[in-house]
């Protein structure tokens, strides 16, 4: 972030304190800061208590074996009882955890008695397939409930999950599957994206070719397009869940019991699996979903506008408001699927009071302009969230006023993938607050912004963000990798959790993230990693070298900017056939290899690339040339004419 970003943040003076009515009725007070703060053990525990145990936990967080921690130790329960068969037992079946609605306009309403049916067939459909308790199962599928039913599956019968976005190619599937040995993969035909049918079995298919241990591939069947078919190994969702028993006794799983796994972009280009456990995750997720979205479970209607494939849509589509026994709205679609007032159309059929979505969305319907959602009535809306990277000041002020009315607090919750549920966030009940900060540590929570030294910077200042406390819902490991775990988050720091992003402390001492330290890209919120792109670059035979940054993007936040150098065949290529094709070979390149998400905004052929005496390439200088900003000192560059060469390659650069 910029120097000028940074003051303009500084300068930032607007306060939104809590609507009366609402602090009135708050599920949290503030005194829940002094509470947490006094006993931080006894405020989880009290959390916990919100959840139903099949045995009492003899101890609340077991540090000792630093930095792996454990939660509720000696504690067991079942997540899929605690997210359904509790509610149903309550007398509440008939309420409705989800309204799905298609991208087409098809809809299903699922009670959560409906949910409980479907959860147990497919918990013994996945039992006749041979899984068994800590067994992995794969998920790559569109937004459609089977995809809620599937986790929850999962969860019931104690075999971890990892669902992998279906926007990721069939290189990206492949690579999770083997990391995590998952045996079982559950798709579907495809999912409905931008007006048209967008296939998913394929991408299963190829990536299989590489997997010789996974013997099953359960398909539900959502678009009705034609499908490659395995005998003996694929299966179709509607023969073999549908035919299931919908009774199932759900066994309780240790606290610590492996949950899911959930793969997210490094600083190298092996992507690295997060693993969550049980207990502690869960009581996080309720907890925090309970307190920041101050949900009424017999009133609101919320909405998490995200996809499951990331861990907001494992959090907060998912796992915290079943938990909570909340009705939400579950969209298969893109927000401008037949037209830009999708959303807000559906935020009036349904009523929903809470809406959860990524900057990226509230900039892009910013763009399409006020009138848009203008037309709807929004009335029905009390409370907005804002995830996955930094929102600007300007972003926050559209969203509360064309939005929600000028009336809706805006939550901006700052969390991770490893993290596991929010941390840093207004709670709209007690705070005040400022566009653009996500404020203080949840209650419970603990952070700091510290400087190089790991000493706590002044309010006035900015560092590196620190959490200094274990919490429950915390990664427990990278998946097979513990030494990885340590490297990554633990020593930077020893003894503290280093998340990677830079942050600011006002002078009141709240906290304004202002995006990573590291060579992880944010793009539209989701993470990227400069190394993987590099890496999928070089691996097409036309590149000898590549060079990966994000630049600032009005709308998605950052965008990929690729500086390649390429071989002696990539020159002649680009001679023949114009440098417009190779950019075009090299981003659909990318696309196969990662994922649509991760192709290039732009990329630039150069012919050297900027480096330190040391080899290093210095992304901070390629980065200022992306930006058209001016450059700083570059007198450590090997040869500083490097630069003049590459911005004479830039459209519009001089
Ligand atoms: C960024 C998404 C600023 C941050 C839940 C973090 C944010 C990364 C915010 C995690 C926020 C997330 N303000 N930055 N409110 N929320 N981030 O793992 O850089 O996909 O490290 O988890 O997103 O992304 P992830």
């Amino acid at each position: 972030m910029s120097e000028e970003t940074l003051s303009n943040l500084l300068r930032e003076e607007r306060r939104f304190p809590p609507p009366p009515e609402l602090a009135a009725h708050a599920n949290v007070t503030a005194a829940a800061y002094e509470e947490a703060a006094a006993d931080p053990e006894a405020f989880w525990a009290a959390a916990a208590h919100r959840l139903d145990w099949a045995r009492p936990w003899t101890q609340v967080r077991d540090w000792s074996g630093a930095p792996f921690a454990r939660w509720f130790t000696g504690g067991r329960l079942n997540v899929a009882d605690n997210c359904v068969d509790r509610h149903v037992r309550a007398g509440l079946g008939d309420r409705v955890a989800f309204h799905w609605e298609g991208e087409p306009g098809d809809t299903r309403t699922l009670t959560y008695a409906d949910l409980k049916d479907q959860v147990c067939r497919a918990a013994n459909a996945l039992l006749s397939l041979g899984v068994q308790a800590g067994d992995r199962v794969a998920l790559y599928m569109p937004m459609i409930p089977e995809t809620v039913v599937a986790m929850l599956a999962c969860a019931r019968i104690g075999a971890p999950h990892t669902v992998v976005f279906g926007g990721f190619s069939a290189d990206a599937l492949r690579g999770r599957i083997l990391d995590c040995d998952a045996r079982v993969v559950v798709t579907a035909d495809g999912g409905y994206r931008k007006g048209a049918p967008s296939a998913l079995k394929p991408a299963v298919d190829e990536a299989l070719e590489g997997c010789p241990d996974v013997r099953s591939v359960l398909v539900v069947r959502r678009t009705g397009q034609d499908v490659g078919w395995t005998e003996g190994r694929d299966v179709w969702w509607h023969d073999l869940v549908d035919a299931q028993d919908p009774a199932h006794e759900a066994e309780a799983f240790d606290s610590e019991h492996p949950l899911y796994i959930m793969y997210t972009s490094g600083t190298t280009a092996r992507p690295k699996g997060i693993l969550h456990t049980t207990g502690g995750y869960l009581t996080q997720a309720a907890w925090t979903h309970w307190a920041v979205f101050d949900v009424k479970p017999d009133q609101d209607v919320y909405w998490t506008a995200a996809d499951i494939g990331w861990v907001t849509g494992h959090s907060y589509i998912v796992y915290g408001p079943l938990a909570n026994g909340v009705t939400s709205v579950l969209y298969e679609g893109t927000p401008d699927t037949p037209h830009q007032g999708r959303w807000w159309e559906i935020v009036e059929k349904y009523n929903v009071t809470t809406l959860y979505c990524a900057p990226t969305a509230i900039r892009t319907f910013m763009k399409w302009g006020d009138t848009i959602p203008g037309q709807y009535d929004l009335t029905s809306l009390r409370l907005l969230g804002s995830v996955g990277e930094p929102i600007n000041p300007e972003a926050w002020m559209w969203y509360r006023h064309a939005i929600g009315g000028d009336r809706c607090p805006v939550v901006d919750t700052w969390w991770q993938t490893e993290t596991g549920a929010q941390m840093i966030s207004p709670l709209p009940g007690v705070s005040t607050c400022k566009p653009g900060s996500a404020l203080r540590p949840l209650p419970g929570i603990a952070a700091e912004v510290v400087d190089d030294t790991g000493r706590p910077v002044p309010n006035g200042s900015g560092g590196y963000l620190v959490l200094t406390q274990p919490w429950p819902g915390m990664l427990r490991t990278i998946w097979g990798d513990e030494q990885r775990y340590i490297d990554t988050y633990w020593s930077r720091f020893p003894g503290w959790y280093f998340a990677g992003d830079g942050a600011k402390k006002d002078e009141d001492g709240d906290i304004w993230l202002l995006g990573r330290v590291d060579d992880v890209m944010n793009v539209s919120g989701h993470r990227i990693s400069t190394t993987e792109v590099e890496s999928a670059l070089v691996s097409h035979p036309l590149v000898a070298e590549a060079a990966v940054v994000g630049a600032t993007d009005a709308t998605t936040g950052q965008g990929i900017v690729a500086f390649v150098i390429l071989r002696a065949e990539g020159e002649k290529a680009a001679e023949e056939a114009g440098g417009d094709d190779v950019a075009r070979q090299l981003r659909a390149h990318v696309s196969k290899e990662i994922g649509p998400i991760a192709r290039p905004r732009q990329i630039l052929v150069v012919a050297e690339l900027p480096k330190t005496r040391s080899g290093k390439i210095m992304r901070r200088l390629l980065r200022d040339i992306a930006e058209h900003r001016d450059l700083g000192d570059v007198t450590t560059l090997t040869d500083s004419t490097v630069m003049d060469t590459i911005r004479e390659r830039l459209p519009g650069g001089s």
